[in-house]
């Protein structure tokens, strides 16, 4: 499938900090893709410079191959902290924000109308921006991104500062957008990107640690484990569990009555773990194999 986006070798420094380090991916066309990674990873950095509002130090940016023709008509983007004339109305706001795209007349106020009613704003379009609920002024700012159809949405941390149910209109109205145009966002929270997107890349200090489709990650990085807990210290149990070649790790809570092991087999590692436990008689109120979530992975490649 032909990229939409292409990234190379892309570094932006601010004096001595590196913010984005020698970063290459691409984005497919028709899936979505998260830009995951810590505060402080680089994100807004990459972000901006791929909408053409910071010069890269170094390296190049394709939208759909063709580096050298503007891409900031043809991307749509929403910064972390949008800023909104808080005297103008929402709709007033989508007229000048169309205009600056070249919009007018009655397409525009055709192509306003339709997006505010999409983004659930039109009961509040003749409205004063400054009279807004932080979720609403979310959805204009996504409204807004939208105006001039672009091939890319390029959203910046669209979710953090919203409260829960904020947060879960947001994600469905996007799942919504994503019908009609790629889909780039920025989160610090993994399960947002597990909600919404195809592929993930993940960023760590201006590197991309991990990339792929989040279907891939899951089932490459899929580690079988077992948890246990008992009524009383598993203190002795867990130090003998050293001598089974198949347990690769052993973790105690703190207060001692949990055990998380890394096993290679779980079948293998569940029949001998319960035949023992029953024979020692260890007051078990919990027994679980599963495999390590997305998120140990996440916060194994970012070092937390
Ligand atoms: N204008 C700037 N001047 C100097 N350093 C900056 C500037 N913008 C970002 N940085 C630094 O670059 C790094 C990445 O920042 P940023 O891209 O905002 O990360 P994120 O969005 O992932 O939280 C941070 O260390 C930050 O302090
Ligand atoms: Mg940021």
């Amino acid at each position: 499938m032909a990229p939409i986006l292409t990234v190379s070798n892309l570094t932006k420094r601010f004096g001595e900090v590196t913010a984005v380090s020698d970063i290459s991916f691409t984005l497919a066309k028709g899936r979505s893709a998260a830009l995951l990674g810590p505060n402080g990873a680089g994100k807004t950095t990459t972000l901006s410079m791929l909408c053409g509002l910071l010069p890269p130090t170094s390296g190049q940016i394709a939208l759909n191959r063709e580096e050298a023709r503007d891409r900031r008509e043809r991307i749509g983007y929403l910064p972390q902290q949008p800023v909104f004339f808080n005297w103008m109305t929402g709709k007033e706001y989508m007229q000048f924000a169309g205009q600056l795209f070249g919009l007018h007349g009655k397409k525009l106020t055709e192509r306003a109308d339709e997006l505010l009613e999409r983004l659930g704003l039109k009961d509040a379009a003749k409205r004063r921006i400054g009279g807004y609920s932080g979720g609403m002024k979310q959805r204009l700012g996504i409204a807004q991104a939208m105006v001039h159809r672009p091939e890319l949405l390029v959203l910046d941390e669209p979710v953090s500062a919203l409260d829960p149910v904020g947060r879960r209109e947001l994600i469905d109205l996007l799942r919504e957008m994503k019908e009609e145009t790629n889909l780039l966002f920025s989160t610090h929270v993994l399960h947002d990107a597990e909600e919404l997107c195809d592929d993930v890349l993940i960023l760590n200090r201006g590197s991309i640690a991990l990339a792929g489709a989040l279907d891939d990650l899951r089932r490459m990085h899929q580690k079988p484990q077992i948890e246990i807990t008992s009524e009383k210290s598993l203190i002795d149990y867990a130090a003998g569990l050293t001598r089974y070649p198949f347990i690769n790790s052993v973790k105690l809570s703190e207060d001692q009555c949990s055990l998380s092991l890394q096993v290679d087999n779980r079948e293998e590692a569940r029949a001998v773990l319960l035949t023992e436990l029953a024979r020692e008689a260890i007051p078990v109120v919990r027994f679980e194999a599963s495999y390590a979530s997305l998120e140990a992975l996440f916060l194994e490649v970012v070092g937390a």
